[in-house]
């Protein structure tokens, strides 16, 4: 038990724990679940760096600034997706760049304007949170979303996060358990954590 990465200086992640967990208090429906014990709010920091994926096709430059990535006429499971984005010291990096874009609930990407893509920036606590809904999975691939984080002025991590439970995950060659988010139920809605760190102190 003791080479395991968590348990290497137990104390340190006690502290880091508690105040993340008090951090997250104050973080809406992700707040609630984790009350209920749905959603840990583990860190999953001081181990390895969040690994990283191709951009794939579909990338566009430019995305929205918004919460929000539905637009009139969207259809699908909403969900609110949220976490922070971290060192591997458990650093909560604000500021930090957090491009998100998706499939459809048809397994389509809009290629000509914006729809369930858009960016922001990390708040003072180094969270950030997405409404959009949940993507289809298409040929070849599991349900996934893609993501680009970068902190202010540092390299670009470009990642891929998948769902849970999803037969497909088998078969996808680019499925990583790494990069599995923690989905729960939040009222209506869902409600989906994944905690980036990226590979800086
Ligand atoms: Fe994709």
């Amino acid at each position: 038990m003791s080479d395991h990465p968590h348990s290497r200086d137990p104390h340190r992640r006690d502290i880091m724990m508690a105040a993340l967990a008090a951090t997250c208090f104050s973080f809406g429906t992700i707040a609630r679940a984790a009350a209920e014990g749905e959603l840990k709010p583990t860190p999953s920091c001081g181990d390895e760096p969040t690994i990283r994926q191709t951009e794939g096709p579909f990338f566009k430059p430019s995305s929205p600034e918004r919460f929000d990535l539905r637009e009139p006429g969207v259809k699908g499971q909403p969900i609110e997706l949220a976490g922070f984005v971290l060192t591997r010291a458990c650093r909560p990096l604000p500021g930090a760049l957090v491009d998100l874009w998706h499939a459809d609930h048809d397994g389509g990407y809009d290629n000509a304007g914006f729809r369930l893509r858009g960016h922001q920036f990390t708040d003072a606590e180094g969270r950030y949170r997405f409404l959009t809904v949940v993507p289809a999975a298409y040929v070849g691939r599991t349900r996934h979303y893609h993501v680009k984080v970068q902190p202010s002025g540092g390299r670009v991590l470009t990642t891929q996060l998948y769902f849970p439970g999803e037969e497909k995950n088998r078969s996808d060659g680019l499925f990583r358990r790494e990069l599995l988010m923690k989905v729960a139920k939040a009222g209506g809605s869902l409600a989906g954590r994944f905690d980036f760190v990226l590979d800086m102190r």
